[in-house]
């Protein structure tokens, strides 16, 4: 699977070429300033929750792309008022086959409201079971002993964990979670964009390292492939 990273939450997957991005976040990011939201034409988006440093930018990929987004059930009443009509809602506990996979809805252990007041429903994490592999994306969310289903029941090849702390778990409950998980290859997400979560960056990847464990840190802009 191709992955290319656009600064804080935002990853897009490539499957089996499909392009489904996950919580836009990009054009209020300084960090993520050299990167034109207009040449990112998902076919689908993932939204974790309804905060904006998770959605910014949705409305306008989803208006260039035509993606379908799939998000909780109160996200997708709220952006079809914002003229946003191809979506599918969601809940935590539910699967749903996509053309690129399967994606499974999990508990995340954070809050969910929009901008402008209206309730998100649940935070939510996502698995997602293709051909090409088996991921995790958590969205934000605590360490939860949950995280042992998923551990119990899946074979991971790769997980995408935020590691900020302050506003979700920091390094240390992350490395946690990978063992809950049972999955030893950790995308870092939700650091260093705000003043609440900068981290050492150098730190965090010797911790995880010296757990047995790997934690990738993409520049913006950077492209990977992964699968084990
Ligand atoms: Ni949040
Ligand atoms: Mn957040």
């Amino acid at each position: 699977m191709q992955i290319t990273y656009y600064g804080h939450s935002c990853f897009m997957v490539a499957i089996n070429g499909i392009k489904v991005l996950f919580d836009p976040f990009i054009s209020p990011n300084p960090l993520a300033k050299d990167i034109d939201i207009k040449n990112i034409l998902p076919n689908y988006i993932l939204i974790s929750h309804g905060h904006e440093d998770h959605i910014a930018d949705v409305v306008e990929i989803a208006n260039n792309s035509g993606a379908k987004v799939v998000c909780a059930w109160e996200i997708h009443n709220w952006l079809n008022k914002q003229g946003v009509n191809s979506t599918h809602p969601m809940n935590v506990g539910g699967k749903w086959m996509f053309e690129f996979g399967k994606v499974k809805c999990v508990s995340a252990e954070h809050s969910s409201s929009l901008q402008d007041g209206t309730y998100g429903g649940n935070a939510m994490g996502f698995i997602i079971e293709s051909n090409q592999g088996c991921f995790y994306y958590s969205g934000d969310t605590a360490l939860t002993y949950d995280m042992k289903l998923i551990g119990e029941f899946r074979k991971l090849d790769f997980a995408l964990l935020p590691i900020g702390d302050n506003f979700t778990m920091g390094v240390e409950n992350a490395i946690i979670a990978s063992d809950f998980i049972k999955c030893n290859t950790i995308i870092g997400l939700h650091y260093d964009t705000f003043g609440y979560i900068v981290i050492d960056k150098k730190e965090a990847i010797d911790k995880f390292h010296n757990s047995g464990k790997k934690l990738i840190l993409m520049n913006i802009g950077e492209e990977i492939i992964l699968k084990n």
